[in-house]
């Protein structure tokens, strides 16, 4: 049988890989002074054990030859850890100082927003970045503690309204990272899903650079009706497009929305049905999410979502 090993095991960025080995440094000292204490202890237990004719046993004030390695071994032990990680924080994270992110990403409840301050993008939850580049992430949150965490690309890193946390990263690999959000922030925590998609530089300039442009245009009269709904309706202040009159900011950006794999942070495919089910009852798909549900009649329903699955 062949059980895949988690991610952080195999890490597809060179930081990933100094903090797997200092992990792994970690696990088998502890797996070792885990084993000798047992072993002691039980070793101790079987020959010392009262039998029927023992008095008071001996007593032994002080013995400098035992006490000597249980002092000197785990103050060796100590100082080898904490030196080895001042090392490995110091390669992996070693401060942004006045060098520009490359990509701004904040926590909100429950999704990812994402913006690439270069080329004035902005997306939400699937984040695109280039393989072979190394990279500077700022991370923060727009409300509660939020946490960064793609398990195969090393560092984890909390996101604390009001405080710019930052994170170095080169991923090596390319290919689709999964991650979630590692602190609980509330009833969607679990749905607060990250994907990674690490592509070569030059896929992933092309790729920058159509998103950097407005929104298509709606295709036919019925997707017409469903951007003049979106624009008209609450919709247009909470979301935006790129292009159209449509610039609020507290929810997902839906610029390009067609070309994501996923809706919601990972709770649904990203297709048409879905979308019309979430239109008709966003409390019923994500409970306690900030989109409110509209009473909207079923063909207006489907005119937003015609509207918004040909957003590319
Ligand atoms: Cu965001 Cu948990």
């Amino acid at each position: 049988m062949n059980i895949p090993l988690p991610p952080m095991f195999h890490p597809s960025s060179p930081e990933g890989s100094l903090i797997g080995k200092l992990g792994n440094g970690f696990l088998i000292a502890a797996t070792a002074v885990t084993i000798l204490v047992i072993g002691l202890t039980i070793g101790i237990i079987r020959k010392y054990r009262q039998s029927k004719n023992d008095g008071e046993p001996s007593q032994t004030p002080g013995n400098r030859r035992l006490e000597i390695p249980m002092i000197g071994v785990p103050l060796l032990l100590v100082t080898v850890f904490f030196a080895w990680s001042m090392r490995t924080m110091n390669a992996v994270q070693p401060g942004a100082g006045d060098h520009p992110p490359d990509v701004i990403i904040t926590g909100h409840q429950w999704y990812w927003e994402v913006v690439y301050p270069s080329a004035s993008v902005i997306t939400a939850n699937e984040v695109h970045l280039p393989v072979g580049r190394r990279l500077l992430l700022q991370l923060n949150s727009g409300d509660v503690i939020h946490d960064w965490w793609v398990p195969a690309l090393g560092g984890k890193m909390d996101m604390i309204p009001g405080t710019d946390n930052h994170l170095w990263l080169t991923i090596r690999d390319t290919g689709v990272f999964d991650g979630a959000c590692s602190e609980f922030c509330g009833q969607q925590h679990a749905w607060m899903r990250i994907k990674v998609i690490a592509q070569p530089p030059e896929q992933f300039d092309r790729w920058l650079a159509s998103q950097s442009a407005p929104a298509q245009a709606p295709a036919g009269r019925f997707a017409g009706f469903g951007q003049s709904l979106f624009l008209s309706a609450s919709c247009a202040s909470c979301h935006r497009i790129k292009g159209t009159g449509a610039n609020g900011r507290a929810g997902p950006d839906l610029t390009h929305l067609a070309e994501r794999g996923t809706l919601l942070a990972g709770r649904m495919v990203n297709d048409s049905a879905n979308l019309v089910a979430w239109l008709t009852d966003p409390q019923k798909i994500k409970p306690g999410a900030r989109m409110p549900r509209f009473i909207l009649a079923r063909d207006s329903i489907d005119a937003l979502a015609a509207y918004l699955t040909h957003l590319q």
